[in-house]
């Protein structure tokens, strides 16, 4: 896991130039600053104990790592293709769905949005790779772990893949998924967005 930059103490003299300080990249990368299942998740007691609500971040990220942990809730559904990636949603409500996903490093999710939701990732066997579109620079990875959750809002784009034969995740959103931006780089670069339905498997739609 990668440490948070600790901000600087020092304050520059009135009228000097500033110097922007870098970006610490844990700040637009959720992955980098995931925490334990174990640190979040509570007893769950069954979908039935929602509040009625849309989640927030936070929310979702207990969530996720509560039934993530409670292997009773996703393992009849657990199976594995290459060819499809094999998913099944646990619980849909007008405030948020759960879903279990299981990989293998030849499912890949290609660039996406959620559109309005907000979402959490719980990774409960194996390991996942997230990537970060970036502009005029390298994309970035990050691997996550089994037994490491993380949250982002809806202006989260990013890519899963599977690192591991065999990993399972459990992803929670709110409000649930309805539409979904897919993106395209084409053979020039140019990037284009498709909005494709929460039920359309999400995939590459091109070789990048
Ligand atoms: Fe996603």
């Amino acid at each position: 896991m990668t440490a948070v930059a600790t901000a600087p103490t020092a304050t520059a003299p009135r009228g000097a130039p500033t110097a922007t300080a870098p970006r610490a990249a844990t700040e637009e990368v959720p992955a980098r600053r995931p925490v334990p299942l174990d640190a979040v998740a509570v007893r769950f007691t069954g979908f039935e104990s929602l509040p009625g609500r849309d989640l927030d971040k936070g929310e979702l990220r207990t969530l996720a790592a509560s039934v993530a942990v409670d292997p009773s809730r996703w393992e009849e559904h657990v199976a594995f293709a290459d060819e499809q990636r094999h998913y099944v949603c646990l619980y849909r409500d007008a405030h948020v769905d759960v879903w279990v996903l299981c990989w293998t490093p030849a499912n890949d999710t290609g660039w996406h949005d959620h559109d309005i939701s907000s979402g959490a990732v719980a990774v409960v066997r194996g390991a996942l790779t997230e990537h970060n579109l970036a502009v005029g620079q390298p994309s970035l990875s990050t691997d996550v772990p089994a037994g490491e959750v993380f949250s982002f809002g809806p202006e989260h784009i990013h890519r899963l893949v599977g690192k591991e034969a065999a990993s399972v995740s459990i992803h929670a959103y709110s409000p649930p998924l309805w539409r979904m931006g897919q993106y395209s780089l084409g053979s020039t670069g140019i990037l284009r967005r498709v909005s494709v339905s929460y039920a359309d498997e999400l995939r590459p739609l091109d070789v990048r």
